[in-house]
């Protein structure tokens, strides 16, 4: 059906408002635009010509830096090799390469990986395979999932259901049943300033033992966590909490799911954090930097037994009735495996490590300047809470957001009146330098 005369009419080229713009201050941004329209390494570029420095890697993402030749190649080249391949009943070489590679790069036996194409479905994938799991195992009473509050699971319904960030969740109704939440690990009387791992808050895990005396195990499928809480301004696990709560998952023969999103690819100095904090999880959820950010693409790793757990009945059966058109798309999968020999070559994820004290450094010479509440490193990550303003939550940090991009030539994320951080892994010590110089007037002008 034709659409009624006046409203193609109303389409204007580069009209600003038909984007109904995601996670984004639609009206604010209309008024006063952040376009970029250019990428390279460590900056983007406006199109009349502003060079952005990067101090988010997009979102979390480029943790190879922007447009580097070699992904740009692999794209390109796939791209005229074919562009589509299903993943359901057929297959293509490259998907299982990659499979390969990330498997390779996971600890202990996570060594089956399922792709999808952004962190939400990765979690929802995850959430899914651990109730098919228990299903398949005899176990199906087994069907409340845990996460925790302050974390961050994408968008769909399971990551919701789990996640514990509370504007995400009051507009969509009661999502998933039997969804419950551990504490969140943060407490700035105990913690404000700490430099990686905090010292205090290990007992913190022992919070799942309620929950399993209130629920009892026989009802809980999985628990999912960020090693690193990224979305709520970085909130490094307290020392030994990690471990704590795979052994109380242990205990209670309850899943443990990873989710990094943000931590996997580099971030904290190791392929994955789970390596960082010496802990298999079940799966390992992926996504962002798989890429670095070039192509969508996400992802579950899992477990050799929980694969297996599925690997029964007739040959010819489907043994997961789950996937997307999407899974392992050729264009992603050439992105990943460049990606991953770029991380490999330059050794990044050593390099983010190396440059993790000089970080943290920079990013704790803002303590003491006006309305800093804490500033938290771990990794190439740092958040800084800013104090909010009389009445008006969130305007403070939305304000320094819009003075970065348009006055200081900076771009980071905020979560409502904190400012969050996580360079490309190829940022220099002299652009760390630029990054906080640029942040503390920011702050500064704030004020
Ligand atoms: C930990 C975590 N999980 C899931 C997601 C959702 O990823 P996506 O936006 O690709 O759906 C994010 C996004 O930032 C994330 O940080």
């Amino acid at each position: 059906m034709a659409l009624p005369r006046e409203s193609a009419s109303s389409s204007v080229p580069n009209d600003l408002e038909p984007f109904w713009m995601p996670f984004t201050s639609n009206r604010a941004f209309k008024a006063r635009p952040r376009l970029l329209s250019g990428a390279k390494d460590m900056h983007y570029f406006t199109p009349d010509g502003r060079k952005i420095l990067d101090a988010s890697a997009g979102l979390w993402c480029t943790n190879a830096g922007h447009n580097r030749a070699p992904i740009v190649a692999a794209i390109q080249s796939q791209a005229a090799e074919m562009d589509f391949s299903p993943t359901f009943q057929f297959g293509h070489p490259k998907a299982f390469e990659l499979a390969s590679r990330i498997a390779q790069l996971a600890p202990g036996d996570l060594d089956h990986v399922f792709f999808c194409n952004s962190g939400s479905e990765a979690v929802d994938t995850a959430l899914k395979i651990a109730l098919a799991y228990h299903a398949v195992r005899g176990n199906a009473s087994r069907v409340r999932l845990i996460g925790r509050e302050r974390g961050y699971h994408g968008v769909g319904f399971g990551g919701i259901s789990v996640g514990g960030m509370v504007a995400n969740r009051k507009q969509f109704g009661v999502a998933l049943a039997g969804a419950d939440h551990l504490q969140t690990t943060y407490n700035r009387a105990e913690q404000a300033y700490s430099v990686g791992e905090p010292e205090w808050g290990a007992h913190l895990a022992d919070e799942l033992d309620r929950l399993v005396a209130l629920h009892d195990a026989s009802t809980i499928a999985a628990v999912i966590v960020e090693p690193v809480s990224g979305s709520t301004a970085v909130l490094p696990p307290p020392k030994g909490y990690l471990k704590r709560l795979r052994q109380i998952c242990d205990k209670h023969g309850i899943l443990l799911i990873f989710d990094e999103v943000i931590t996997g690819y580099g971030r904290l100095g190791h392929a994955f954090a789970a390596e960082r904090y010496d802990v298999v999880p079940d799966m390992i959820t992926f996504a962002k930097g798989i890429t670095s950010g070039s192509v969508p693409m996400g992802g579950v790793i899992a477990r050799k037994g929980i694969h297996d757990a599925f690997m029964k009945g007739p040959d010819h059966a489907i043994e997961l009735f789950h996937g997307y058109t999407y899974s392992a798309h050729p264009l992603a999968c050439a992105a990943g495996l460049a990606t991953l020999d770029l991380y490999r070559d330059e050794d990044l994820f050593a390099r983010a490590k190396k440059m993790e004290p000089i970080w943290a450094q920079a990013a704790m010479g803002l303590k003491g300047l006006p309305n800093v509440l804490d500033i938290r490193t771990v990794g190439l990550m740092a958040g800084i809470d800013l104090a909010s303003k009389p009445d008006a939550v969130g305007l403070r940090g939305y304000q320094a957001l819009e003075n970065a991009f348009h006055d200081h030539d900076i771009m980071f994320r905020i979560s409502g009146d904190a400012i969050a951080m996580s360079p490309p892994l190829i940022v220099t010590e002299a652009q760390i330098g630029e990054i906080f110089d640029k942040v503390a007037a920011v702050i500064k002008q704030v004020a």
